[in-house]
Protein backbone atom coordinates (compact mmCIF):
# COMPACT_ATOMS: atom_id res chain seq x y z
CA UNK A 1 0.00 0.00 0.00
CA UNK A 2 1.08 3.67 -1.10
CA UNK A 3 0.41 4.89 2.41
CA UNK A 4 2.01 8.30 1.39
CA UNK A 5 -0.97 8.76 -1.24
CA UNK A 6 -3.64 7.37 1.11
CA UNK A 7 -2.61 9.78 3.49
CA UNK A 8 -2.73 13.08 0.72
CA UNK A 9 -6.43 11.51 0.06
CA UNK A 10 -7.32 11.86 3.80
CA UNK A 11 -5.37 15.46 3.58
CA UNK A 12 -7.79 16.76 0.53
CA UNK A 13 -10.93 15.07 2.06
CA UNK A 14 -10.92 16.32 5.26
CA UNK A 15 -7.83 19.30 5.60
CA UNK A 16 -5.48 17.80 7.75
CA UNK A 17 -3.05 14.72 8.33
CA UNK A 18 -4.45 11.62 9.30
CA UNK A 19 -3.31 10.35 12.90
CA UNK A 20 -3.59 6.55 12.11
CA UNK A 21 -3.37 4.29 9.67
CA UNK A 22 -4.21 0.81 9.99
CA UNK A 23 -4.81 -2.45 7.63
CA UNK A 24 -6.79 -5.42 8.01
CA UNK A 25 -6.71 -8.88 5.72
CA UNK A 26 -8.90 -10.96 3.92
CA UNK A 27 -8.38 -14.38 4.79
CA UNK A 28 -8.63 -17.51 2.33
CA UNK A 29 -9.34 -20.52 3.76
CA UNK A 30 -7.10 -24.07 2.79
CA UNK A 31 -9.71 -27.03 4.73
CA UNK A 32 -12.52 -26.85 6.87
CA UNK A 33 -15.52 -25.45 5.59
CA UNK A 34 -19.05 -24.31 6.78
CA UNK A 35 -17.61 -25.96 9.85
CA UNK A 36 -17.15 -22.73 12.03
CA UNK A 37 -21.21 -22.16 12.96
CA UNK A 38 -20.85 -26.78 14.10
CA UNK A 39 -18.32 -25.42 16.24
CA UNK A 40 -15.82 -27.11 14.44
CA UNK A 41 -11.73 -26.86 13.10
CA UNK A 42 -10.58 -24.59 10.94
CA UNK A 43 -7.95 -24.19 9.07
CA UNK A 44 -7.71 -20.48 7.70
CA UNK A 45 -4.82 -18.00 6.81
CA UNK A 46 -4.69 -14.44 6.63
CA UNK A 47 -3.63 -13.15 2.81
CA UNK A 48 -1.86 -10.46 2.01
CA UNK A 49 -4.72 -8.15 -0.02
CA UNK A 50 -6.33 -5.77 2.77
CA UNK A 51 -8.75 -2.88 3.71
CA UNK A 52 -6.46 -0.03 4.39
CA UNK A 53 -7.43 2.92 6.41
CA UNK A 54 -6.40 6.48 7.20
CA UNK A 55 -7.96 7.53 10.55
CA UNK A 56 -8.27 10.74 12.84
CA UNK A 57 -10.69 11.36 15.60
CA UNK A 58 -13.29 14.27 14.98
CA UNK A 59 -14.44 16.91 17.70
CA UNK A 60 -17.53 15.97 17.75
CA UNK A 61 -19.40 12.34 17.87
CA UNK A 62 -19.83 11.67 14.12
CA UNK A 63 -18.23 9.11 12.41
CA UNK A 64 -17.30 10.35 8.86
CA UNK A 65 -16.33 7.96 6.33
CA UNK A 66 -15.03 8.26 2.69
CA UNK A 67 -15.18 4.57 0.98
CA UNK A 68 -12.27 5.22 -2.26
CA UNK A 69 -13.08 2.24 -4.36
CA UNK A 70 -16.80 3.25 -4.29
CA UNK A 71 -16.37 7.24 -4.41
CA UNK A 72 -18.67 7.16 -1.42
CA UNK A 73 -18.86 9.62 1.22
CA UNK A 74 -21.33 8.90 4.66
CA UNK A 75 -21.27 10.40 8.11
CA UNK A 76 -23.66 9.23 11.01
CA UNK A 77 -24.10 9.82 14.74
CA UNK A 78 -22.87 7.63 17.23
CA UNK A 79 -25.85 8.47 19.76
CA UNK A 80 -27.97 7.12 16.58
CA UNK A 81 -26.41 3.61 15.66
CA UNK A 82 -29.10 2.09 16.95
CA UNK A 83 -31.21 3.41 14.03
CA UNK A 84 -29.16 2.63 10.99
CA UNK A 85 -29.47 6.23 9.86
CA UNK A 86 -27.08 9.11 8.54
CA UNK A 87 -27.10 12.38 9.48
CA UNK A 88 -29.71 13.10 7.13
CA UNK A 89 -31.69 10.50 8.72
CA UNK A 90 -30.99 8.25 5.31
CA UNK A 91 -30.83 4.54 5.54
CA UNK A 92 -27.01 3.81 5.92
CA UNK A 93 -25.55 2.34 2.96
CA UNK A 94 -24.63 -1.43 3.34
CA UNK A 95 -21.17 -0.80 3.14
CA UNK A 96 -21.17 1.97 5.86
CA UNK A 97 -22.98 -0.99 7.79
CA UNK A 98 -20.18 -2.22 8.69
CA UNK A 99 -18.54 0.04 10.49
CA UNK A 100 -21.46 1.37 11.96
CA UNK A 101 -22.26 -2.00 13.34
CA UNK A 102 -18.67 -2.62 14.88
CA UNK A 103 -19.21 0.63 16.85
CA UNK A 104 -22.88 -0.42 17.61
CA UNK A 105 -20.86 -3.83 18.65
CA UNK A 106 -18.06 -2.53 20.54
CA UNK A 107 -20.08 -0.03 22.49
CA UNK A 108 -22.64 -2.53 23.69
CA UNK A 109 -18.90 -4.24 25.48
CA UNK A 110 -18.87 -1.06 27.19
CA UNK A 111 -15.70 0.97 25.65
CA UNK A 112 -15.25 3.56 24.32
CA UNK A 113 -15.99 4.62 20.94
CA UNK A 114 -15.29 8.24 19.60
CA UNK A 115 -15.82 10.40 16.74
CA UNK A 116 -13.56 10.16 13.56
CA UNK A 117 -13.22 10.55 10.08
CA UNK A 118 -11.54 8.05 7.84
CA UNK A 119 -11.30 7.18 4.68
CA UNK A 120 -10.47 3.33 3.18
CA UNK A 121 -9.87 1.35 0.10
CA UNK A 122 -9.60 -2.54 -0.34
CA UNK A 123 -7.90 -4.93 -2.84
CA UNK A 124 -10.01 -7.77 -1.43
CA UNK A 125 -12.64 -8.66 -4.05
CA UNK A 126 -16.19 -8.05 -2.92
CA UNK A 127 -17.74 -11.15 -2.69
CA UNK A 128 -15.47 -13.59 -3.75
CA UNK A 129 -14.79 -15.81 -0.75
CA UNK A 130 -11.90 -13.84 0.67
CA UNK A 131 -13.72 -12.33 3.71
CA UNK A 132 -14.04 -8.37 2.52
CA UNK A 133 -16.27 -7.78 4.84
CA UNK A 134 -14.18 -9.58 8.11
CA UNK A 135 -11.47 -7.31 6.51
CA UNK A 136 -13.60 -4.00 6.64
CA UNK A 137 -14.79 -4.71 10.49
CA UNK A 138 -11.30 -5.51 12.00
CA UNK A 139 -10.15 -2.89 10.21
CA UNK A 140 -12.25 -0.20 12.04
CA UNK A 141 -12.44 -2.27 15.07
CA UNK A 142 -8.31 -1.99 15.43
CA UNK A 143 -8.80 1.89 14.46
CA UNK A 144 -11.50 2.63 17.36
CA UNK A 145 -9.01 0.44 19.99
CA UNK A 146 -6.29 2.69 18.99
CA UNK A 147 -8.42 6.09 18.97
CA UNK A 148 -10.48 5.14 22.07
CA UNK A 149 -7.23 4.29 24.36
CA UNK A 150 -8.21 0.83 25.45
CA UNK A 151 -6.98 -2.92 24.60
CA UNK A 152 -8.81 -6.17 23.67
CA UNK A 153 -7.13 -9.34 23.18
CA UNK A 154 -7.51 -10.49 19.19
CA UNK A 155 -9.76 -13.18 20.24
CA UNK A 156 -12.38 -10.63 21.57
CA UNK A 157 -12.07 -8.06 18.97
CA UNK A 158 -13.09 -11.14 16.35
CA UNK A 159 -16.01 -11.97 18.30
CA UNK A 160 -16.96 -8.18 18.43
CA UNK A 161 -16.72 -8.01 14.90
CA UNK A 162 -18.90 -11.28 14.03
CA UNK A 163 -21.39 -10.06 16.60
CA UNK A 164 -21.85 -6.71 14.58
CA UNK A 165 -21.94 -8.94 11.26
CA UNK A 166 -24.91 -11.20 12.83
CA UNK A 167 -27.04 -8.83 14.40
CA UNK A 168 -26.23 -4.91 12.78
CA UNK A 169 -25.74 -5.98 9.37
CA UNK A 170 -27.70 -9.05 9.80
CA UNK A 171 -25.74 -11.60 7.94
CA UNK A 172 -25.47 -15.37 10.14
CA UNK A 173 -21.54 -16.28 10.44
CA UNK A 174 -19.18 -17.85 11.92
CA UNK A 175 -16.19 -16.45 13.89
CA UNK A 176 -13.32 -17.81 11.18
CA UNK A 177 -12.90 -14.96 9.03
CA UNK A 178 -12.86 -12.12 11.58
CA UNK A 179 -10.58 -14.73 13.48
CA UNK A 180 -8.47 -14.69 10.67
CA UNK A 181 -8.14 -11.19 10.01
CA UNK A 182 -7.64 -10.21 13.49
CA UNK A 183 -4.70 -13.08 14.43
CA UNK A 184 -3.19 -13.71 11.23
CA UNK A 185 0.22 -14.88 11.22
CA UNK A 186 2.65 -14.24 8.45
CA UNK A 187 3.86 -17.24 6.66
CA UNK A 188 1.47 -19.51 8.03
CA UNK A 189 -2.21 -21.38 8.36
CA UNK A 190 -3.80 -20.91 11.44
CA UNK A 191 -5.25 -24.00 13.51
CA UNK A 192 -8.37 -22.52 14.38
CA UNK A 193 -10.81 -24.55 17.12
CA UNK A 194 -14.04 -22.55 16.83
CA UNK A 195 -15.26 -24.40 20.00
CA UNK A 196 -12.95 -23.89 22.35
CA UNK A 197 -11.29 -20.97 20.81
CA UNK A 198 -7.74 -22.55 20.95
CA UNK A 199 -5.45 -21.82 18.28
CA UNK A 200 -1.71 -22.10 16.73
CA UNK A 201 -0.15 -21.10 13.38
CA UNK A 202 0.76 -24.42 11.34
CA UNK A 203 3.37 -23.96 8.81
CA UNK A 204 2.80 -24.28 5.17
CA UNK A 205 4.59 -26.95 3.78
CA UNK A 206 8.33 -26.00 2.70
CA UNK A 207 8.52 -25.22 -1.22
CA UNK A 208 4.99 -24.50 -1.55
CA UNK A 209 2.78 -21.97 -2.42
CA UNK A 210 -0.98 -20.67 -2.06
CA UNK A 211 -2.00 -19.27 -5.60
CA UNK A 212 -5.45 -18.15 -5.58
CA UNK A 213 -8.11 -18.92 -8.66
CA UNK A 214 -11.19 -16.08 -8.84
CA UNK A 215 -13.87 -17.49 -11.11
CA UNK A 216 -15.41 -14.57 -11.64
CA UNK A 217 -18.73 -15.58 -10.92
CA UNK A 218 -21.08 -14.02 -8.04
CA UNK A 219 -24.16 -15.85 -7.08
CA UNK A 220 -26.64 -13.32 -5.35
CA UNK A 221 -28.42 -16.73 -3.16
CA UNK A 222 -25.40 -16.90 -1.30
CA UNK A 223 -26.81 -15.37 1.90
CA UNK A 224 -30.33 -17.20 1.70
CA UNK A 225 -28.33 -20.13 0.75
CA UNK A 226 -25.82 -19.79 3.43
CA UNK A 227 -28.52 -19.26 5.93
CA UNK A 228 -30.83 -22.67 4.50
CA UNK A 229 -27.07 -24.41 4.93
CA UNK A 230 -27.18 -23.87 8.91
CA UNK A 231 -30.80 -24.24 8.96
CA UNK A 232 -30.33 -27.64 8.18
CA UNK A 233 -27.25 -28.60 10.48
CA UNK A 234 -29.46 -27.44 13.37
CA UNK A 235 -32.36 -29.94 11.90
CA UNK A 236 -29.93 -32.59 11.77
CA UNK A 237 -28.85 -31.97 15.40
CA UNK A 238 -31.97 -31.90 16.83
CA UNK A 239 -32.68 -35.56 14.99
CA UNK A 240 -29.89 -37.00 16.32
CA UNK A 241 -30.46 -35.96 19.68
CA UNK A 242 -32.68 -38.20 19.89
CA UNK A 243 -30.07 -40.88 20.08
CA UNK A 244 -27.16 -38.99 21.12
CA UNK A 245 -28.92 -36.94 23.65
CA UNK A 246 -25.88 -34.86 24.92
CA UNK A 247 -24.78 -33.42 22.06
CA UNK A 248 -25.19 -29.76 21.16
CA UNK A 249 -23.61 -29.24 17.72
CA UNK A 250 -22.49 -31.35 14.77
CA UNK A 251 -18.81 -30.88 16.01
CA UNK A 252 -19.74 -33.78 19.00
CA UNK A 253 -21.23 -36.35 16.37
CA UNK A 254 -17.98 -38.84 15.38
CA UNK A 255 -18.38 -40.56 12.08
CA UNK A 256 -19.17 -43.83 13.28
CA UNK A 257 -22.05 -42.48 15.43
CA UNK A 258 -23.19 -40.67 12.10
CA UNK A 259 -22.80 -43.78 10.31
CA UNK A 260 -24.99 -45.63 12.37
CA UNK A 261 -27.87 -42.59 13.02
CA UNK A 262 -27.68 -41.18 9.52
CA UNK A 263 -30.31 -43.02 8.25
CA UNK A 264 -32.91 -41.43 10.52
CA UNK A 265 -32.25 -38.27 9.51
CA UNK A 266 -34.14 -36.47 6.34
CA UNK A 267 -32.18 -36.65 2.80
CA UNK A 268 -30.99 -32.66 2.57
CA UNK A 269 -29.89 -32.60 6.91
CA UNK A 270 -28.09 -35.73 6.10
CA UNK A 271 -26.13 -34.34 3.41
CA UNK A 272 -25.31 -31.80 4.82
CA UNK A 273 -24.08 -33.34 8.40
CA UNK A 274 -22.15 -35.81 6.45
CA UNK A 275 -20.33 -33.08 4.88
CA UNK A 276 -19.81 -31.06 8.13
CA UNK A 277 -18.72 -34.63 10.31
CA UNK A 278 -16.15 -35.89 7.95
CA UNK A 279 -14.80 -32.28 6.89
CA UNK A 280 -13.66 -31.89 10.99
CA UNK A 281 -12.09 -34.94 10.68
CA UNK A 282 -10.24 -33.75 7.54
CA UNK A 283 -9.14 -30.67 9.47
CA UNK A 284 -7.06 -32.81 12.28
CA UNK A 285 -6.12 -34.82 9.44
CA UNK A 286 -4.91 -31.99 7.50
CA UNK A 287 -3.07 -30.58 11.18
CA UNK A 288 -0.76 -34.00 11.26
CA UNK A 289 -0.15 -34.22 7.70
CA UNK A 290 0.93 -30.42 7.69
CA UNK A 291 3.02 -31.59 11.11
CA UNK A 292 4.80 -33.90 9.22
CA UNK A 293 5.32 -31.87 5.83
CA UNK A 294 3.01 -34.38 4.08
CA UNK A 295 1.88 -32.51 0.90
CA UNK A 296 0.60 -35.03 -0.99
CA UNK A 297 -1.93 -36.00 2.63
CA UNK A 298 -2.94 -32.42 2.60
CA UNK A 299 -3.64 -32.41 -0.79
CA UNK A 300 -5.78 -35.31 -1.02
CA UNK A 301 -7.93 -34.01 1.77
CA UNK A 302 -8.48 -30.70 -0.28
CA UNK A 303 -9.61 -32.24 -3.19
CA UNK A 304 -11.73 -34.72 -0.93
CA UNK A 305 -13.84 -31.24 0.34
CA UNK A 306 -14.14 -29.81 -2.25
CA UNK A 307 -15.95 -33.08 -3.74
CA UNK A 308 -17.80 -33.00 -0.59
CA UNK A 309 -18.85 -29.21 -1.13
CA UNK A 310 -19.90 -30.19 -4.53
CA UNK A 311 -21.83 -33.42 -3.55
CA UNK A 312 -22.97 -33.05 0.12
CA UNK A 313 -22.92 -29.47 0.63
CA UNK A 314 -23.98 -28.52 -2.64
CA UNK A 315 -22.30 -24.72 -2.69
CA UNK A 316 -19.99 -25.31 -5.35
CA UNK A 317 -20.49 -24.09 -9.05
CA UNK A 318 -19.86 -25.27 -12.70
CA UNK A 319 -17.15 -22.66 -13.08
CA UNK A 320 -15.56 -23.88 -9.18
CA UNK A 321 -16.09 -27.49 -10.57
CA UNK A 322 -13.84 -26.71 -13.41
CA UNK A 323 -11.21 -24.55 -11.79
CA UNK A 324 -10.49 -27.64 -9.42
CA UNK A 325 -10.71 -30.27 -12.18
CA UNK A 326 -8.28 -28.32 -14.17
CA UNK A 327 -5.51 -28.50 -11.67
CA UNK A 328 -5.29 -32.30 -11.73
CA UNK A 329 -3.57 -32.01 -15.32
CA UNK A 330 -1.11 -29.02 -14.33
CA UNK A 331 2.21 -28.90 -13.06
CA UNK A 332 3.06 -28.58 -9.45
CA UNK A 333 -0.47 -28.65 -7.91
CA UNK A 334 -0.93 -30.03 -4.50
CA UNK A 335 -4.60 -30.20 -3.74
CA UNK A 336 -7.27 -27.34 -4.62
CA UNK A 337 -10.88 -26.51 -3.46
CA UNK A 338 -13.83 -23.57 -3.16
CA UNK A 339 -12.27 -21.10 -0.70
CA UNK A 340 -15.13 -19.58 1.17
CA UNK A 341 -18.96 -20.13 1.08
CA UNK A 342 -19.08 -20.89 -2.31
CA UNK A 343 -21.78 -20.03 -4.89
CA UNK A 344 -19.23 -18.47 -7.10
CA UNK A 345 -16.04 -16.80 -5.85
CA UNK A 346 -13.02 -18.62 -5.83
CA UNK A 347 -10.65 -21.36 -5.37
CA UNK A 348 -7.45 -22.07 -3.15
CA UNK A 349 -4.32 -23.72 -4.55
CA UNK A 350 -1.41 -25.28 -2.68
CA UNK A 351 1.36 -25.78 -5.46
CA UNK A 352 4.79 -26.50 -5.22
CA UNK A 353 6.73 -23.11 -5.31
CA UNK A 354 8.65 -23.58 -8.24
CA UNK A 355 6.31 -24.59 -10.34
CA UNK A 356 3.66 -21.65 -9.76
CA UNK A 357 4.15 -19.39 -12.62
CA UNK A 358 3.92 -22.28 -14.84
CA UNK A 359 0.69 -23.52 -13.14
CA UNK A 360 -0.82 -20.31 -12.75
CA UNK A 361 -0.84 -19.91 -16.26
CA UNK A 362 -2.13 -23.12 -17.47
CA UNK A 363 -5.47 -22.49 -14.86
CA UNK A 364 -5.30 -19.44 -16.49
CA UNK A 365 -5.31 -20.77 -19.96
CA UNK A 366 -7.70 -23.87 -19.40
CA UNK A 367 -10.68 -21.78 -17.71
CA UNK A 368 -10.64 -19.68 -20.71
CA UNK A 369 -10.89 -22.83 -22.99
CA UNK A 370 -13.49 -24.02 -21.39
CA UNK A 371 -15.81 -21.43 -19.66
CA UNK A 372 -14.81 -18.40 -22.42
CA UNK A 373 -14.31 -16.36 -19.46
CA UNK A 374 -11.47 -14.83 -17.28
CA UNK A 375 -9.91 -15.83 -14.61
CA UNK A 376 -7.81 -13.80 -11.87
CA UNK A 377 -5.15 -16.57 -10.42
CA UNK A 378 -2.80 -14.93 -8.46
CA UNK A 379 -0.14 -15.90 -6.00
CA UNK A 380 -0.46 -14.99 -2.07
CA UNK A 381 1.64 -14.95 0.68
CA UNK A 382 -0.03 -16.05 4.42
CA UNK A 383 0.35 -12.96 6.19
CA UNK A 384 0.35 -10.71 9.47
CA UNK A 385 -3.18 -10.16 11.13
CA UNK A 386 -4.64 -6.85 11.58
CA UNK A 387 -2.24 -4.29 12.57
CA UNK A 388 -2.05 -0.09 12.97
CA UNK A 389 0.98 0.98 10.32
CA UNK A 390 1.49 4.14 11.93
CA UNK A 391 0.34 6.72 14.79
CA UNK A 392 0.84 10.35 15.06
CA UNK A 393 0.24 11.71 18.55
C1 LIG B 1 -18.33 -17.44 5.31
C2 LIG B 1 -18.61 -17.16 6.78
C3 LIG B 1 -17.70 -18.00 7.67
C4 LIG B 1 -17.76 -19.48 7.28
C5 LIG B 1 -17.56 -19.64 5.77
C6 LIG B 1 -17.77 -21.07 5.31
O1 LIG B 1 -17.05 -17.00 4.96
O2 LIG B 1 -18.40 -15.80 7.07
O3 LIG B 1 -18.05 -17.82 9.02
O4 LIG B 1 -18.94 -20.07 7.71
O5 LIG B 1 -18.45 -18.82 5.03
O6 LIG B 1 -16.80 -21.89 5.84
Amino acid sequence: MNWENLSKVFEQKFGKSPSLLARAPGRVNLLGEHVDYNQGLVLPAAIDRAVYLASAPSDDDCVTLCALDLDERTSFKLSELESKINRDGESLPTWASYPAGVAWALRASGLKIIGMQSVFTSDVPIGAGLSSSAALEVGFAVVWQALGGWKLDRMKLAQICQHAENEYVGVSCGLMDQFASACGVEGHALFFDTRSLEWHPAPLPTGTALVIADSGVRRSLTQSGYNERRTSCEQAVEELHKFMPTIQSLREVQPTDFAAYSIYLPEIPRKRAEHVVKEIVRVSSAMSALQREDKQAMGALMYAGHRSLRDLYEVSTPELDILVELTRKLPGCIGARLTGAGFGGCTVNLVEADQAEAFIQGLKDGYRQETGREAQVYLCRASQGASIEKRRT
